[in-house]
């Protein structure tokens, strides 16, 4: 299933940050911008705590629903994740535990409700989606940056559990062989180390799509010291897993400061930036102004959309 036949696929953005930077406001602006010049664009949220619904100002959820023209949204719960990699994988990693132990099927509820399976899935949906070509572009308002970071480390962490876990089952396996007949256990479809290989391999096109020019990851900050910092972390685990960035968004940037409070924060907002200038020469750190009212409502960000892309 090459990922990397992505080429033709869906261009994909994902905006990455803590939470309260802006990602789902740079999100709903640069989806509106793309559905505007007339791609078919999809604006999905893995945030736990969703709100394209409340910047939308309509009813989004679990199903894919149309925003206005070209432009179609989607929050998936993490129930609505946990349904679907059942389906995708809940009979596979059933048939594995269920011929090395004795098992009930409740264990795939058990498993899929495991940490970082929920990341690992959604980001193999959004591959999916990609693949698929029903939408031109796709916008990912990521969940916060502690979340993110354990997404992009899953694959990793994923591959070197099955590292381990492949010792321990090849030493289990010829013994279970002998066993499991008295057992009674169930004989496994496909041999086990196929689909456990088949994991694994899933586990590299996910990394690799990640890598794909197509993809771009964008950090979100505010120039303030624990964003910036927190910025610079994330950063680092990108480069880490040779994904590249592009461009960084600043969000809040003070631009008019007619009062000395106002000035001062402005001053201070300058060190950051000029921080981040220095340490990535290389990024585009694009800025984007305080507002002194919030973005809500289609006609709101229109007007970001027009600020930001104009
Ligand atoms: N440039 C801006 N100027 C003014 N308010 C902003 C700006 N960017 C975001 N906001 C507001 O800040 C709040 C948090 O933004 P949001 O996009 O929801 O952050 P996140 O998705 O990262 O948690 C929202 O109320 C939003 O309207
Ligand atoms: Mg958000």
């Amino acid at each position: 299933m090459g990922l990397l036949r992505l080429e033709r696929g869906a261009k994909v953005v994902m905006f990455a940050g803590k939470g309260g930077v802006g990602k789902t406001t740079l999100s709903a602006t640069t989806a509106l911008h793309f559905a505007k010049k007339g791609y078919k664009t999809l604006i999905l949220t893995s945030d736990p705590a969703p709100s394209l619904s409340d910047i939308f100002e309509c009813d989004v959820g679990d199903r894919i629903t149309e925003v206005t023209d070209n432009l179609y949204a989607l929050e998936l719960s993490t129930e609505e994740v946990l349904r679907r990699w059942k389906e995708k994988f809940g009979g596979e990693v059933y048939e594995v535990l269920s011929s090395l132990v004795p098992v009930q099927e409740e264990i795939i509820d058990y498993i899929g409700s495991a940490p970082g399976i929920d990341e690992e899935f959604m980001l193999d949906y959004i591959a999916e989606l990609a693949r698929e070509e029903e939408y031109d572009r796709i916008v990912w308002d990521t969940a916060p940056a502690g979340h993110t970071l354990r997404l992009l480390k899953m694959p990793i962490i994923f591959i070197e559990h099955l590292d381990e876990a492949a010792k321990v089952y090849l030493r289990l396996y010829s013994a279970m062989l002998k066993i499991r007949e008295t057992l009674g256990l169930r004989k496994p479809r496909r041999e086990i180390f196929d689909i456990i290989s088949g994991w694994r391999k899933l586990s590299e096109e996910l990394l690799e799509f990640l890598r794909l020019p197509q993809v771009e990851v964008i950090p979100v900050g505010i120039p303030q010291g624990l964003s910036v910092s927190q910025l610079r972390r994330f950063m680092q685990e990108l480069k880490n897993f040779k994904i590249e960035v592009n461009k960084i968004v600043m969000n809040n940037v003070v631009k008019n400061h007619e009062c000395e409070f106002h000035r001062r924060v402005a001053e201070m907002q300058q060190r950051y930036l000029k921080e981040l200038r220095e340490a990535y020469p290389e990024v585009e750190l694009v800025e984007v102004p305080l507002l002194s009212h919030e973005i809500k409502g289609l006609e709101s960000i229109r007007g970001m959309e027009d600020l930001l892309f104009g």
